[in-house]
């Protein structure tokens, strides 16, 4: 079956560096299959975190085809209408054994309702072609393309132990409640940059009502490869983090 896996969480509580510990340790596993990665946040933290370079984006994309509907001449949108699936597949990175897209910037003003439709067709088909989907999202979930959160099945909630965190799990713990993404199957809680070991996975699951599906220690290595600038997807084999990731993904996909 189809894994669609989103990564979502407070700002800064380790969600990009999650997402491409979790790119590293899922490819060329068997039951990946064949798998994208989606960065979803206009910032373009996982692109630089996997060290992948590209400026074609979802966003760009969007403008392109939002600008031939405003020149309003009936042949360039037809035409571009064409294009999109076109374009959104040359937007397609392919790196070793997985394939990157980036949202980019989505905040086009204006409500190009057709634009919209074609654009949600166009990469509910993209997505059709994947095994597993990982999307590194914004705080919530309302920012992911709708074609795509409305086939979530695996939401990853990644928050340190902080209360404003903590809280952030909360409100998408209603929203889940409320049937905001009804697609979910699995739902869980990743506790991230805790430091000492003195925290039990007990202690951590009283905080929050969702299951725990890990914690992930503080781990200099990564803080220090942030820091210098080098991308996480090339954190040594026995970084204590990368570790802990591995065995989430055991757990999530098991
Ligand atoms: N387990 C960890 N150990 C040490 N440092 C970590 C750990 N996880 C993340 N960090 C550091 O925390 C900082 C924030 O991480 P990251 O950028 O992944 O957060 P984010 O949730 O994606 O942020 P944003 O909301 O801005 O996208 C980075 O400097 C990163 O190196
Ligand atoms: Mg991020």
């Amino acid at each position: 079956m189809q894994k669609i896996v989103a990564v979502c969480g407070k700002g800064g509580v380790g969600k990009t560096a999650v997402t491409a510990m979790m790119t590293r340790e899922l490819r060329g596993r068997p039951s990946t299959g064949h798998f994208l990665v989606v960065d979803a946040d206009p910032a373009l933290g996982l692109m630089y975190a996997l060290n992948v370079q590209s400026d074609k984006t979802i966003g760009a994309v969007r403008d392109k085809v939002l600008q031939a509907a405003e020149s309003g001449n009936a042949g360039a949108r037809a035409e571009v209408a064409n294009e999109l699936d076109y374009l959104i597949t040359s937007s397609l990175i392919e790196e070793k054994d997985y394939s990157v897209i980036a949202m980019g910037h989505m905040d086009a003003k204006g409500c190009f309702c057709s634009v919209n439709g074609l654009l949600r067709d166009a990469l509910g088909e993209l997505v059709e072609k994947f095994d597993t989907i990982l999307i590194d999202g914004e705080a919530g979930i309302e920012q992911i393309n709708r074609q795509v959160v409305d086939r979530i099945n695996t939401l990853i909630l990644v928050t340190d132990s902080s209360y404003r965190g903590v809280q952030t799990v909360h409100h998408i713990e209603e929203m889940v409640k409320n049937g905001a993404i009804d697609s979910c199957e699995m739902v869980g809680v990743v506790f991230n940059r805790i430091q000492g070991d003195n925290r039990t996975l007990e202690e951590l699951q009283a905080l929050v009502g969702l299951p725990v599906l890990g914690i992930i220690p503080y781990d200099a290595t990564v803080q220090n490869f942030d820091a210098e600038g080098k991308p996480l997807f090339d954190l040594p084999d026995d970084t204590p983090a990368l570790k802990a990731v591995g065995k989430i993904i055991d757990k999530v996909f098991a």
